[in-house]
């Protein structure tokens, strides 16, 4: 069987494959459903300092092959999370990403501080991408120095993997993977929500409460490909890619065109071992392959002939 394992500074995850942020909870929902110790990681729902109750309803809806979400940061908040859903988290023998989101830098500082100092905490994903609130989100997201300098703040604050979640809605996410890795990031997540909006025809409102939400799913993972392609082509640091896998051949994608790992999101309501099929799907396909590491798979993409557009934006 092939390595999977893969390691981000001092962490060493069993496989490459990882639930997304908002698609497992805190892991507590999922343990009658699927066995999440298969997984290389579980990153939790975004943590703020102070508990959420996010955007008013309607929050979700679906479209042709995507999902369109406005939680609007919805949480328990750090301190209950460590009370309440830490200590299960940590027995499910699987790295445990804590993602933050926070309106301000200090808050990003201070969510890191207190997680910082916990046991059973393998690593930190700032989401910096979240299209659905007005303070944080893209205002961070979009704006190239306001990363860097989030990124200059966290990164003395922990000894853990930091790793920065981009968002797509911008023209060059390498810019904004590059002004991360200058600051130190060990690794950059591509990519959050694509911003989307959906219309009742009936009524002629939007259907969200707030307009406008996040795009997810399979609808986007051409997409989502394409900016871990460029992201890979512009920095050393690893690229976890996700965006629309709902199966190994999606997973199979992204590694080829340069993701270090996948995170599988949207498809986990439908499926949540759907993670789990992808990691032995990978295995399968090493084995079938002749492949003694999925590391080899990373960006082993045959380019052949093909003229790459991507490269005169780098
Ligand atoms: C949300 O909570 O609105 C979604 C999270 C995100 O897109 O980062």
């Amino acid at each position: 069987m092939a390595t999977t394992s893969f390691r981000l500074r001092n962490c060493e995850f069993k496989n490459r494959v990882f639930a997304a942020s908002g698609t497992y909870g805190y892991g507590d929902e999922i343990v009658d459903l699927a066995d999440p110790s298969r997984l290389g990681a579980i990153v939790t729902k975004s943590l703020s300092l102070k508990p959420r109750a996010g955007n008013p309803p309607v929050r979700i809806v679906e479209t042709t092959g995507g999902v369109l979400n406005s939680i609007g940061l919805a949480n328990i908040g750090v301190h209950s999370f460590l009370e309440e859903k830490l200590p299960h988290l940590r027995s499910m023998n699987t790295a445990v990403i804590a993602n933050i989101a926070a309106g301000t830098v200090d808050e990003y500082c201070e969510v890191l501080r207190i997680l910082d100092d916990q046991e059973g905490i393998d690593g930190f994903e700032i989401n910096v991408s979240c299209p659905n609130v007005r303070e944080g989100g893209l205002s961070f997201g979009t704006d190239r120095a306001a990363i860097a300098d989030i990124t200059r703040r966290l990164r003395p604050m922990t000894k853990r993997p930091l790793i920065i979640k981009l968002t797509p809605n911008v023209s060059h996410i390498a810019e904004f993977a590059r002004a991360v890795e200058a600051e130190g990031a060990d690794a950059v997540s591509v990519m959050n929500t694509l911003i989307g909006m959906a219309v009742d025809v009936n009524t002629r409102k939007p259907i969200l409460s707030t307009i406008t939400g996040g795009l997810s799913g399979p609808a986007i993972k051409p997409i989502a490909i394409a900016k871990v392609y460029e992201t890979a082509r512009a920095v050393k640091i690893p690229v976890i890619g996700l965006g629309g896998i709902v199966n190994t051949t999606d997973a199979l994608e992204f590694l080829i065109a340069g993701a270090s790992a996948v995170q599988v999101g949207t498809v986990n309501f439908v499926d949540p071992s759907a993670g789990i099929k992808i990691a032995d799907g990978i295995n399968r396909y090493c084995d079938e392959h002749g492949i003694d590491d999925v590391a080899r798979l990373v960006g082993s993409l045959d380019a052949g002939t093909g003229i790459s557009v991507v490269d005169s934006w780098l």
